[in-house]
């Protein structure tokens, strides 16, 4: 069952009644000002970080589901009916309901008796502001008098003091209202530099601030009782719940339209200049004033809406492709490098399961999302990676996460997860080979933010290989350490006190527990870092390395195998976790996944018996599952991941950030059926007609669809901010399309269904449009390429040498 269609020419999901099974969310903003929208316009507003910066205020986990938003309603002031156009909060029968998720846009509306209205939700570039374009037509035979409303709660800035602190929030909401506008300032009287705007192109029928005056006593947002009575009643908020609500009266002839405009926004004062006159309490609006005007006016907001899709064109025209398979094409040139773009903005801090309070930047996550939007955002990328290289540890290790807004590695979540500094090595190297860039392994890098301590990044990441070699285990395995890339697998915690976080709780310094998910990370990242440097002119530095990567291969080949696939991990004890002797969890998917995409055990065929084995007992109609047999019951030795219900999450979902490891692997044994019908079973628009079981939105990748061992079996949870989304994009367009990135050029190496007759492709890369067309001829993976008509020899095309901007690329597959 569909709740909605794609319209891929406008890069829109159509939603087309506000029934989901849960709230279908997409992003506002690209920089700094960015927001969750629902389908029934629920969500909120922040500032950089959705913490520290929370504009509005959204009840996570609430009833009903999706509860506090950007909130129109309209009341016809003859029949005195009202209702809501989004659906949400009122929840009255709408007719032709749609909502429009597109590229860093919504729009929601409807009709309802006669009088139709969508709002067109966006952020505009560059600005720290969003724009609500109201937009109402009079459908009826006859005049009709309208009042519309919009209306907001604010947050008190920190969202986390906002929801429990009540003995003091109660007492410090503040607002002013100037010429029509209203102006959040709570705590601005003392050390806050900044303050909330909400505004309306048409003020002057009424405006409330406070909560209780706008909603009436005991009410909800579903019937406010100002909107019910036709009147705000201009209300000034002192202390309780301030919010913004605006209304204007319409009155519209038939077949009429008028629009209206509403800003709701964020702007910061210099400190010494933070009140007018000097002295006073009163905010200084000199500088917002002129942005406000300017946005209210609905031509300088139709300006802004078109280069907003303009910037979003240029985007993802990075990167087209045409294919057989509308799924794939849809999520290569529209959907998925949409999501690599929200994940890149947000890590994984607000989403509809993220509540924006907990956590900051990942460095793991953070590093693993370069790989899907790098070629998209270069200038940010390289930012990123000195932000994140600069929470690194003199040791190599790293924080596990960091702030946004304070760039500091935050030590609430811990460290000593053993996999983290690799990442930057992964990380780093896709930057390279995108961008050419070498002058950024100059860049002087401190360690834990500390003035003084810089080194070249280059440094940083002989330290992260070093940080493995420094931590071997008895099989001169990589020690585990908290964990590895998989939370969840806590073997040297031993946690038996209820509540407490498997990821910060005193964890044994354990020199046993090995990794061989680490191993195949170390040997991936390993000869990454010797190709690097060797691109430096390193050449010992870079055999030292390879011969480190040659011993782990070793170790792994030795101690790390299982007979039929790659074992886990040792425990504490010395004991195999992920091997035919164990009870529960005999196989896994992380070391399968990650071992054969390092290229261990290509020669020997030990590769292909792993993914043999691993599609033999992980693969299930709605993609690998992460282990089997699911535990069944805590184990002391091996942390969260038992503490799951078997099917869930870590514990045997279908944990759709490892399956394109899988994907990958395949590929390099030359297997495109297989890869990608991987990639298609967790595809979310291949998913789309079963939407009522995925339940989550048809369009983007969810962190998890539940396993085959849980009774929701096929239903999707956490969607939009996973890993998912980068390592999809990079298995689908670099190993499968094989359209890959190398430091020397871009290399054509598809390896995709029999099937397929071919594709054709665009890629900008380093400035030059390559127009790529594969022919298939014969059923192997084999490639002859012509470049702007000559024979080349191999397969990677060098950059022109001459100013050539557009190269014609023929390969001949077969
Ligand atoms: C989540 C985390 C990621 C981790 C994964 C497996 O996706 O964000 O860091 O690797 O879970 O536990
Ligand atoms: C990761 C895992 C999750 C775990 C969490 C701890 O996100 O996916 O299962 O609970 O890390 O922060």
């Amino acid at each position: 069952m569909k709740f909605g269609y794609f319209d891929d020419l406008n890069r829109e999901y159509v939603i087309t009644r506000p029934d989901t099974p849960l709230p279908w969310i997409n992003y506002l903003g690209c920089e700094s000002y960015f927001g969750i929208i629902s389908n029934t316009a629920g969500g909120y507003s922040f500032y950089r970080d959705a913490r520290l910066r929370r504009l509005t205020r959204y009840r996570y986990n609430s009833v009903p589901l999706d509860c506090g938003g950007r909130y129109v309603y309209l009341r016809d002031d003859e029949s005195k009916e009202f209702w809501s156009p989004s659906w949400q909060p009122t929840r009255h029968e709408l007719e032709d309901y749609t909502c429009r998720h597109g590229m860093g846009y919504s729009v929601v509306g409807s009709s309802f008796r006669g009088i139709e209205a969508h709002t067109r939700y966006f952020v505009p570039l560059n600005e720290s502001l969003e724009i609500w374009q109201l937009t109402v037509t009079n459908r009826r035979t006859t005049r009709a008098t309208v009042s519309a409303f919009g209306s907001i709660e604010f947050c008190l800035w920190d969202a986390q003091d906002d929801s429990n602190n009540f003995q003091r929030n109660f007492s410090i909401g503040e607002v002013e209202i100037e010429d029509g506008v209203i102006y959040h300032k709570t705590e601005y009287r003392e050390r806050r530099d900044h303050f909330a705007f909400f505004a309306c192109s048409r003020s002057g029928a009424g405006f409330d601030t406070q909560r209780e005056a706008f909603l009436g006593h005991n009410r909800g947002w579903d019937k406010p009782a100002t909107v019910e009575a036709g009147q705000l009643t201009n209300s000034v908020a002192h202390g309780w719940s301030p919010i913004g609500a605006h209304q204007v009266r319409l009155d519209l002839a038939p077949g009429e339209t008028q629009q209206i405009v509403f800003v709701l926004g964020y702007h910061e004062n210099p400190n010494d200049q933070k009140f007018d006159p000097p002295g006073s309490q009163t905010i200084n609006k000199k500088s917002v004033k002129p942005v406000i005007a300017r946005y209210l006016d609905s031509k300088a907001a139709d300006v802004a809406f078109d280069r907003l899709r303009e910037y979003w064109n240029s985007v993802l025209g990075i990167f087209q492709v045409d294919t057989p398979d509308i799924h794939t094409n849809r999520m290569v040139n529209i959907w998925n490098a949409y999501q690599c773009m929200a994940t890149f903005n947000m890590s994984r801090s607000a989403s509809f399961f993220e509540s924006g309070v907990g956590r900051g930047l990942g460095f793991r996550d953070s590093n693993q999302d370069l790989l899907g939007f790098v070629h998209m955002a270069p200038a940010r990328a390289r930012e990123r990676i000195l932000d994140l290289a600069a929470t690194q540890l003199a040791s190599g290790g790293a924080y596990h996460q960091y702030q946004p807004l304070t760039k500091r590695g935050n030590n609430d979540i811990g460290g000593g997860f053993n996999d983290d500094p690799h990442w930057l090595i992964v990380g780093v190297s896709a930057f390279l080979k995108e961008t050419g860039d070498w002058s950024i392994l100059d860049e002087p890098v401190p360690n834990d933010n500390e003035p003084g301590s810089e080194v070249p990044l280059y440094d940083h990441l002989l330290r992260s290989f070093r940080y493995t070699l420094e931590r071997l285990g008895p099989h001169r395995l990589p020690l585990i350490g908290r964990a590895d890339w998989n939370d969840c697998l806590n073997l040297n915690c031993f946690s038996s006190t209820p509540g407490q976080s498997f990821q910060t709780t005193t964890s044994k310094d354990g020199k046993v527990a090995e990794s061989v998910f680490i191993a195949g990370l170390f040997v991936h990242a390993g000869r990454e870092l010797a190709a690097i440097a060797s691109h430096r002119g390193r050449s010992c530095e870079a055999a030292a390395c390879l011969d480190e990567v040659a011993k782990m291969e070793q170790a792994v080949l030795q101690h790390g195998w299982d007979g039929d696939w790659f074992l886990r991990a040792y425990d504490d004890f010395g004991d195999k976790v992920g091997s035919r002797e164990c009870k529960e969890g005999k196989i896994f998917i992380e070391s399968n996944g990650f071992c054969v995409l390092a290229g261990i055990g290509l020669e020997d065929g030990k590769a292909a018996r792993a993914l043999a084995a691993t599609r033999e007992h992980l693969a299930t109609p709605h993609g690998l599952v992460l282990l089997q047999p699911a535990y069944s019951k805590y184990y002391l030795n091996l942390g969260e991941i038992s503490s799951y219900p078997p099917g869930y999450k870590e514990n045997a979902s279908i944990f759709c950030h490892v399956n394109p490891w899988v994907m990958i692997s395949e590929t390099r044994l030359g297997n495109g059926d297989e890869a990608h019908d991987y990639y298609t079973r967790i595809n979310p628009s291949a998913r789309e007609e079963i939407s009522d079981v995925h339940r989550c939105e048809p369009y983007v990748y969810a962190q998890m669809i539940a396993g085959r061992d849980a009774p929701t079996f096929g239903e999707a949870k956490n969607s939009w901010l996973t890993g998912t989304a980068a390592w999809n994009y990079f298995a689908i367009t670099q190993w499968i399309l094989g359209v890959r990135t190398t430091f020397d050029g871009l290399q054509i190496a598809p390896v995709i269904p029999a099937s397929w007759p071919g594709f054709t492709a665009r890629r900008n890369f380093r400035g030059v449009v390559y127009e790529i067309s594969i022919e298939r001829k014969g059923v192997g993976n084999r490639i002859a390429l012509t470049v702007d008509g000559n024979p080349i020899e191999g397969n990677i095309v060098s950059p022109p040498t001459d100013n050539r901007k557009q190269v014609l690329i023929k390969g001949i597959l077969g």
